[in-house]
């Protein structure tokens, strides 16, 4: 098995049926300005929306480090088809001792609902388990944000319990809904 190090200084591609899942690029950023400059798609997560296509370059840069440092990393999330860039998903922070990590992701909303994210977090979820040897990913959401919930549990995740009031985020403080998959887990579903 390689150590995390190894797997983060070299994300692999990945395909779905429908997506792949590869390390970011520069060329990604209208793609990306596209879908994060809208409030809707912010909503919900600890970023708000881009103000410029700037700003969108600057978190590439910010993942583009992340490579280079072989720290946690991010995915794109790309229409195999048209090969165009429709969200992210990737870890937030990976805990060496406890072999457990956080998973995050956003998509466009012109694609919500057509079952691309939950595609995408198996293909992370059996990434974590096979290739960087995690004994639980843990992913959270805000409890108004129900979707999100259905992505985690169509993932195998398991919901276990709402941390209220939790985070403070976009003027108000919202409760969050913690899900989680233990490779016993995954061994049982795969
Ligand atoms: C949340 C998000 C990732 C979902 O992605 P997606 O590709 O649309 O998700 P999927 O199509 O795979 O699955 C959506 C699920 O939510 C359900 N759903 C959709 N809208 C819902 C709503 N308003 N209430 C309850 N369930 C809802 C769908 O029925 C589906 O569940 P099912 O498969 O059990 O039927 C996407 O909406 C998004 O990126 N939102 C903005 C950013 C964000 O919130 N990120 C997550 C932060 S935790």
């Amino acid at each position: 098995m390689q150590t995390y190090m190894e797997v983060f200084g070299h994300l692999p591609t990945m395909l779905t049926p429908r997506l792949v899942l590869r390390p970011v690029r520069m060329s990604d950023a209208e793609d990306m300005y596209e879908y994060s400059r809208d409030p809707e798609v912010a909503r919900h997560v600890l970023w708000d929306a881009h103000q410029s296509i700037h700003q969108t370059r600057g978190y590439i840069r910010f993942l583009l480090r992340q490579y280079r440092n072989a720290a946690p990393g991010t995915f794109a999330i790309a229409l195999r088809d048209s090969g165009k860039v429709i969200g992210t998903i990737g870890f937030m922070w990976v805990q060496t001792d406890n072999r457990s990590a956080e998973v995050g992701y956003s998509l466009s909303r012109a694609h919500w609902n057509h079952g691309y994210m939950s595609e995408a977090l198996n293909a992370v979820v059996e990434f974590g388990f096979t290739k960087l040897g995690l004994n639980r990913i843990e992913a959270q959401h805000e409890s108004d944000n129900p979707a999100s919930g259905h992505v985690m549990a169509n993932a195998g995740m398991k919901f276990e319990g709402t941390l209220r009031q939790r985070i403070y985020n976009k003027g108000r403080y919202a409760d969050v809904d913690l899900y989680a998959i233990v490779r016993s887990d995954f061994m049982k579903k795969s």
